[in-house]
């Protein structure tokens, strides 16, 4: 898991005058809105005694710890130590770290890292968002498994044929392969690829969209760790746009939010077929990917066969060592291993700013240095 991208921490529906205890990344953090109604994303630890913010109330632009009443500010400065009395003196070092917040698409985004704004990779676009002659659908739901499995099996061309009856035939074309990718980079959060296959008729509420069987245009890649598009085209006129937005909530648990632009079937009373329709095909996916082993990916390729299909896949993992060597990823392995004296936060982007934080840095993997479960494995 990484620092330092923006991740969907809840929908903006569901953000309303409750704080919300959200857990990304292993760590849990409190989303709130302030008296304006803009969306505020702290660490939910409360630099005093470790209380948990989200279990507290929002005062003004406050959110209020349960525990003895300290008050934080979206920016996560402390406002007020109850105990010392009124015109107290706050010290600075009981800031806890306070995390920039996009709400777009719906979705409620924090940047979890401290890269300055000018540096930070932006969260995925959606093109069509707002456009005539496209409407959305969002949907989101919990799965068990590794987001980067997840992400991977977003990219796999090979695996609609088998596991999508919507897309494919049960492994019942005799002509069936995997066609050459058309790889599209788009540098330097993402990549992905078109290609073009064998598809049924569309079923059900659109099967005036695509009426026989025969070729199929897709295109999709990730942006960043934990985002990836799909652009279907069963037909000229009906295209659906796919953005998935994932939240590792740990490294075996993702909340996963769906944005499905489509340009056909535009009235609302198609909304619920489609959601429908997509947790249908999700869950195919659900069903595979919280069986694979081993649960993370393994730290070396030869670990697994790959062909020419998983082209991405590789790159995808190529992406990753990048991030890697910049210093972003977690030691999972590290956190897990002093998990139960140290309370870690994930660094926001005060911390270039001041110095002195109760809370000490998520650990992380210095670059080139080999996770210390990645050194177990190989010493064994
Ligand atoms: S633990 Fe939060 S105010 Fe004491
Ligand atoms: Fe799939």
């Amino acid at each position: 898991m990484y620092i330092n991208f923006w991740y969907p921490m809840a929908t903006a529906e569901e953000l309303a005058d409750k704080p919300l205890k959200v857990r990304a990344l292993g760590q849990d953090f409190v989303v709130f809105r302030d008296s304006e109604g803009k969306a505020q994303c702290l660490a939910n630890v409360c630099t005093h005694r470790g209380g948990s913010l989200a279990g507290g109330k929002i005062k003004g632009d406050c959110i209020e710890c349960p525990y003895h009443g300290w008050q934080f500010d979206g920016r996560g400065q402390c406002q007020r130590i109850p105990s010392l009395g009124k015109g107290g003196k706050i010290p600075a070092r009981t800031r806890v770290d306070a995390y920039p917040v996009e709400e777009k698409y719906g979705l409620v985004f924090a940047f979890l890292g401290d890269l300055p704004e000018g540096e930070r990779p932006p969260v995925m676009e959606v093109g069509e968002w707002g456009k005539e002659g496209w409407r959305p659908t969002l949907q989101h739901y919990q799965i068990k498994g590794n987001y980067e499995r997840s992400i991977e099996n977003g990219l796999d061309p090979a695996h609609n044929e088998f596991v999508h009856d919507t897309h494919g035939f049960g492994g019942e074309d005799d002509e069936y392969k995997v066609n050459d990718l058309r790889i599209e980079t788009t540098p330097p959060w993402g990549q992905g690829f078109w290609h073009t296959f064998n598809a049924p008729p569309l079923p059900g509420q659109f099967k005036e969209g695509r009426k026989e069987a025969g070729t199929m245009d897709v295109g999709t890649g990730h942006h960043g760790p934990n985002m990836v598009w799909t652009f279907i085209h069963p037909s000229p006129e009906l295209w659906f746009h796919q953005y998935l937005f994932e939240r590792p909530i740990d490294d075996e648990n993702i909340q996963l939010y769906l944005l499905c632009m489509r340009s056909s079937f535009l009235d609302a009373k198609h909304d619920a077929y489609m959601i429908e329709r997509n947790q249908y095909v999700a869950n195919q996916d659900v069903v595979i990917i919280q069986d694979l082993q081993p649960v993370l990916t393994p730290d070396t390729n030869t670990r697994e066969f790959m062909v020419p299909a998983d082209k991405v896949i590789l790159m995808y993992r190529e992406k990753l060592r990048e991030w890697d060597a910049q210093g972003w990823r977690i030691d999972t392995a590290k956190v897990e291993a002093t998990r139960k004296r140290v309370a870690y936060a994930i660094p926001s982007p005060g911390r270039r700013e001041h110095k002195g934080w109760v809370l000490d840095e998520i650990p992380r993997i210095e670059p080139g240095e080999q996770a210390a479960s990645d050194k177990l494995q190989a010493a064994s």
